[in-house]
């Protein structure tokens, strides 16, 4: 099918959900409970070079320039999902880079399994579908289903048990509604739960989480609309809502998941005030202490500058919205 020691390398950025993406319905195949809808960014980039090497014994991976352990069984599980479709056994050397810092709530897990969706695909010369990379890049993350697509994205849950129809599929190109993302760092610190312990947690224990899983889709019908219709303050209304029950889920969880520190609250304070003013800006936080502030694009600067001004605000990124995943070599 293909001759091994192929090699490819592809890039992919990071996503940030306005509906919600927090509960499976099968952990095992990683099968979102509900959908969720999300705007993937420019300004964050993975790029990852994966090499299949018959003199390797085992996958091998370096993260950021680092040998890892860690996160090499699940990688080289994902990679068995392409290597299954390929008939292949071939071990695989893994090198990815992220210019933003890594597992501190930025979606790097998003990017980081689009692309190597995108260089597996690219490097076994498999020539997948772009939705059958979204169901097999959420087999390493949910989120990252949609870092496939760029612009404004919709995931769907499906309800397959194969979960063949648990997919993303685009919404609208970035360039037809050019939102700026100002991202407050508020740490550099990865986080102490991970998604998807923190999914776990809150499906077993939290007691809003059925109550939860049930607004989903109407709030993805609003938001829908809302893009469609380029209606900025309709999806300020709707995220917010989204990321606040999300938050009152995961707060509620037992032990409670708590992502947000000091300055966390103090950037949405800071954000609400810029709203009351009619500065065209609405927050929205994932599994992480980092609040991504999403702007019409004459309020960016603005909302820059007002974040950039809080304690504890560490750093303020700036971006576009951008591109999906996509190869940028292949070679033998
Ligand atoms: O795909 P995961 O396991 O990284 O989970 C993503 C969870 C949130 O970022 C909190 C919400 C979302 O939809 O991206």
């Amino acid at each position: 099918m293909t001759s091994p020691s192929m090699q490819a390398t592809a890039c992919a950025q990071p996503n940030i959900a306005l509906v919600k993406y927090w509960g499976k319905r099968d952990a095992a195949l990683n099968l979102p409970a509900a959908g969720s809808l999300s705007i993937t960014l420019a300004a964050l980039h993975t790029r990852t070079h994966l090499r299949f090497d018959p003199a390797l014994a085992q996958d091998e991976v370096v993260l950021n320039g680092r040998r890892e352990s860690e996160h090499t069984r699940k990688i080289g599980g994902f990679l068995d999902l392409f290597r299954a479709r390929a008939r292949i056994e071939t071990r695989a050397r893994i090198e990815s880079g992220n210019d933003f810092p890594t597992g501190a709530g930025l979606a790097s897990s998003a990017s980081g399994f689009a692309a190597l969706a995108v260089a597996a695909d690219g490097a076994l010369a498999l020539g997948l579908a772009k939705h059958e990379l979204s169901m097999l890049a959420r087999r390493g993350s949910g989120s990252a289903a949609r870092s496939i697509f760029g612009g404004f994205v919709e995931m769907a849950a499906g309800d397959r048990d194969d979960g063949t129809d648990a997919f993303a599929t685009p919404l609208l190109d970035a360039a037809a509604w050019p939102l700026e993302v100002v991202i407050a760092i508020t740490t550099r610190e990865q986080k102490a739960t991970s998604s998807r312990d923190g999914m776990q947690a809150s499906q077993r224990t939290s007691p809003y989480y059925r109550d939860w899983i049930a607004t989903v889709p109407g709030d993805l019908a609003t938001a829908r609309d809302a893009v469609l219709a380029r209606d900025f303050e309709k999806l300020a209304h709707v995220s917010e809502a989204s990321c606040m029950a999300m938050h009152a889920v995961m707060l509620a969880t037992r032990p409670a998941l708590i992502y947000w520190n000091g300055a966390t609250l103090a950037c949405i304070q800071c954000i609400r005030s810029l709203q009351a003013e009619g500065t065209g800006v609405f927050f929205t936080i994932d599994a992480g202490p980092q609040v991504k502030a999403v702007c019409l694009p004459q309020a960016a600067a603005r909302v820059a500058d007002a974040l950039r001004g809080i304690d504890g605000v560490e750093d303020v990124l700036a971006s576009g919205l951008g591109e999906g995943a996509r190869l940028e070599t292949v070679s033998a």
